[in-house]
């Protein structure tokens, strides 16, 4: 299985709606041999681009209410239905309690929606681990948006987050996320133990958006 990219669009306006389609039509020319790129856009846009599948498509959040009287609300099913891989849960800009991330896991576990649940910090990784989510994202919060990566300035975090990891739950694969944007960034998180990354505003905010990420994969 090759190590995932998995590139969160936010709420960008770069990425966002109509735009969003041509962003991802241009990444969709990015070529790699080393890795799987998906892609989460905002989820008014998701459905716009899970009709066209260049790439596998994660949602940036759930909620673990079944079809029904749930004014609001985003279920697993639906989700499903739009042939996406996955989610994200528990973004530290889309935090979720404890019993609403246990009920959400179950649901989405329940009709096969891979999960990638956040945690900023080793100790809500410790805690959200043994809800054995397919994947656990390590992104430390004062990271975010900003261009120090964490596989700088947190080395010997993610290490232990990998190994509580392989201790709690270890088929979870780890990803680390918050400032990632160059190859050597990747290549690092990989030999610390991530089976990839998330990364953001270096790929929507680039001048260049396909010619950054072709470098990042190559
Ligand atoms: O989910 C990815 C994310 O929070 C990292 O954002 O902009 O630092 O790559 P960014």
């Amino acid at each position: 299985m090759k190590p995932l990219i998995l590139i969160n669009f936010k709420t960008y306006p770069e990425a966002l709606g109509k735009d969003g389609v041509l962003f991802a039509r241009k990444l969709a020319v990015v070529r790699t041999k080393k890795y799987e790129i998906a892609l989460s856009p905002s989820l008014l846009t998701l459905p716009l681009l899970s009709i066209q599948p260049s790439f596998p498509f994660f949602a940036q959040h759930v909620d673990p209410f079944e079809p029904g009287a749930h004014t609001g609300s985003i279920s697993p099913e639906e989700l499903k239905a739009l042939g996406v891989r996955g989610t994200i849960l528990n973004h530290s800009e889309k935090k979720v309690s404890f019993s609403m991330l246990k009920a959400t896991i179950r649901r989405c576990q329940k009709v096969r929606l891979q999960m990638v649940l956040c945690a900023a910090t080793p100790l809500e990784a410790k805690k959200l681990l043994p809800l054995k989510p397919d994947y656990l994202a390590y992104e430390p919060k004062g990271l975010i948006g900003g261009n120090i990566s964490v596989t700088k300035a947190r080395p010997a975090i993610i290490t232990t987050v990998v190994e509580l990891s392989q201790k709690i739950s270890p088929e979870t694969k780890v990803l680390c996320g918050a400032g990632v944007h160059s190859r050597e960034d990747v290549q690092r998180a990989l030999e610390l133990g991530c089976h990839g990354v998330l990364l953001s505003h270096a790929v929507v905010l680039a001048k260049n958006p396909q010619k950054f990420l072709q470098e990042l994969v190559s």
